[in-house]
């Protein structure tokens, strides 16, 4: 959600290097994007609205920039709203990630100052909030006092042509600093992900909340409140940028669907003595709850039943969002397990925020190591899903239900058995991800993407994974779809239903079989066109889209691959940009 870049050097033009590493950023927010650089005493800006990626820029000159790819959260897509934002004397330069809570009364008082808004950004309170410190103070406090104002979760990075300093401020979305060092030559960046200038440098130092990042030679960190230095170590980081290049697929969609060959047997391989750890904990704990947002909520949906149903014990889930409505229920034996991919959900982190208020223990399940989510539980299970790119997540969504399954396994004192369970459906993901599969996935898509609804059902286990594929579809090719528990159509949704109208029955050999089976021949007499995504083809299937017959539990995984590849089908039909889908952003750090 809205990606910062800021680069520092004496010898390179900034600008190309600013422009590359904007482009990594673009899915975090790809409204509009912007840069300004610092060339002698004078700061050079452009605006652009749409893609950084597929923009013409001109260079600006300079060895010190910043730049900015928004997700509009206050005020429309425009080129005045477009970050950076400067002052009145055209010498200070903010790009922001957050959303400043408190921005109207800090407007009004800036008005009553005179100072006039050209934009509808919440961001434009911040370069002439720095203008007006600096009248009592250096720019450094100046950036302190400005920030810790600001209500809500907020980072910026500032550049002042007059003092020729880069100044980064956190309290909230992630910045991080990286350094490359060669010969005589040092280069400096800061940005809300590694993966900006990964290829450049893997030396890091994380700057975290209420802290300032002096972007120079040496970076110097000042904790906010106590205004002291703090000594970072650089650490060096285990990541592969090459990792997070799409390679020879036409979208990272489709090569994060592809890379569940591999993923699958890395997230199981945690550690078995803090499996047991944890689930000890979750055996003893006064009420479980498993926290997410979007499709990790749906995740944590499943881990009701998959909990249930392995080791006979509930657990709660909540929208992280929602998480709020039950914080009398937290006691310091609660644990709350929170699942993310990105680890820097604004909802997961405000739910965390209370747990750990209320003495509760936290654990996690996380993709992004070194994330906010991941550096404030007491134990985090790190899926080494690789990077995610695609908005819609998809690789990261069936880790996180493997590490669940294993949790559940592991509490029902029957880990070695949920190991050999997953290692067998790890096989079977390998072999479903086959040309052909996808082929007979996209067939169906060409069936269907004209359609303007589309009803997925399940039972048990595979109702929260309808609602998951509803929500893969909806993203990437904006059909309208919607999951439903198969036994609540006909309580008022079925009137929906149609001749023709797509209804797609998620089935696994458990129990509730002939249920779903019979909720498909319910919807198939109103004139529905059957869809069965099941181990075994029926009579009422129109079309028939085969998953191994892999254990009740873990059908969710199996049952979730050809969905994701329905719905990126879907969307490249109706040609939309599945990876970057209107209005969406991958990591939602604004509440
Ligand atoms: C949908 C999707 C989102 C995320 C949600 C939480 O495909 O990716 O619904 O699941 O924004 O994100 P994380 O997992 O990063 O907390």
């Amino acid at each position: 959600m809205c990606g910062i870049i800021g680069y520092w050097n004496l010898k390179k033009e900034a600008f190309p290097i600013l422009l590359e590493s904007l482009k990594k950023l673009e899915y975090r927010g790809y409204d509009s994007f912007g840069f300004a650089t610092l060339s002698n005493t004078q700061l050079f800006v452009e605006k652009q609205v749409g893609k950084v990626s597929s923009a013409k820029c001109q260079e600006l000159p300079g060895k010190v920039g910043i730049a900015h790819t928004r997700w509009a959260t206050h005020g429309k897509v425009t080129e005045k709203n477009t970050h950076p934002h400067t002052d009145c004397s055209g010498k200070i330069a903010v790009v922001h990630n957050g959303v400043i809570e408190n921005f109207q009364e800090l407007k009004i008082n800036l008005s009553k100052k005179n100072y006039e808004f050209l934009s509808e950004t919440d961001t434009e309170i911040l370069p002439y909030l720095i203008e007006e410190n600096l009248k009592q103070g250096t720019f450094r406090d100046a950036v302190i006092k400005t920030g810790s104002i600001l209500k809500g979760r907020n980072s910026f990075v500032v550049l002042n042509s007059e003092t020729k300093e880069m100044i980064a401020f956190r309290n909230g979305s992630p910045l991080i600093v990286g350094v490359a060092k060669e010969n005589t030559t040092s280069e400096v960046f800061i940005a809300s992900d590694i993966q900006a200038f990964l290829d450049k440098t893997k030396k890091v130092m994380y700057l975290d909340d209420n802290q300032i990042a002096i972007i120079k030679e040496n970076p110097e960190f000042y904790d906010v409140k106590t205004k002291k230095k703090i000594e970072k170590r650089l650490i060096e980081i285990a990541l592969d940028a090459e990792e997070a290049e799409k390679g020879d697929y036409a979208h990272y969609m489709l090569k994060e669907i592809m890379e569940q060959k591999e993923t699958l047997i890395r997230a199981i391989n945690q550690d078995d003595k803090d499996l047991m750890h944890v689930a000890q904990e979750i055996n003893n704990a006064k009420g479980v709850f498993f926290i997410g947002c979007g499709t990790a909520a749906r995740v944590c949906h499943t881990a009701e039943y998959i909990f249930s149903k392995v080791a006979d014990k509930h657990v709660n889930f909540i929208p992280a969002s929602e998480f709020e409505n039950y914080k009398h229920f937290l006691l310091p034996e609660t644990l709350v397990i929170a699942v993310s991919q990105s680890g820097e959900t604004a909802d997961v982190l405000d739910a965390l925020k209370i747990a750990k208020q209320k003495g509760s223990r936290i654990i996690s399940i996380v993709n992004a190591p070194e994330s906010s989510v991941d550096k404030i539980s007491d134990y985090a299970f790190l899926i080494n899903a690789g990077p995610e790119k695609a908005v819609a997540s998809t690789k990261a969504t069936t880790s996180q239900i493997a590490v669940i399954l294993l949790l559940a396994y592991a509490c029902a004192g029957k880990l070695r058995e949920g190991n050999r369970l997953l290692v067998d459906v790890a096989g079977e993901v390998n072999d479903m991800l086959n040309p052909r599969y996808d082929e007979h996935v996209k067939k169906l898509a060409e069936k269907i993407y004209q359609k303007e609804n589309i009803f997925i059902i399940g039972r048990g286990l595979n109702y929260p994974m309808a609602l998951e594929s509803a929500i893969k579809i909806m993203e990437v090719s904006y059909i309208h779809a919607q999951g439903f528990a198969g036994g609540e159509l006909k309580h008022g949704p079925i009137a929906l239903i149609e001749k023709a109208t797509p209804v797609i029955a998620l089935v696994a050999n458990d129990e509730v079989k002939n249920e779903i089976i019979s909720n498909a021949i319910g919807v198939k007499s109103r004139g529905a066109y059957i869809i069965g995504v099941a181990p075994e083809n029926n009579q009422v299937f129109d079309y028939w889209i085969k998953t191994p017959d892999v254990e009740e539990v873990a059908s969710s995984i199996v049952n979730l691959i050809p969905m994701q590849l329905l719905a990126y089908h879907l969307g490249i039909l109706k040609d939309h940009d599945v990876d970057y889908p209107r209005s969406l952003a991958k990591s939602v750090t604004v509440k």
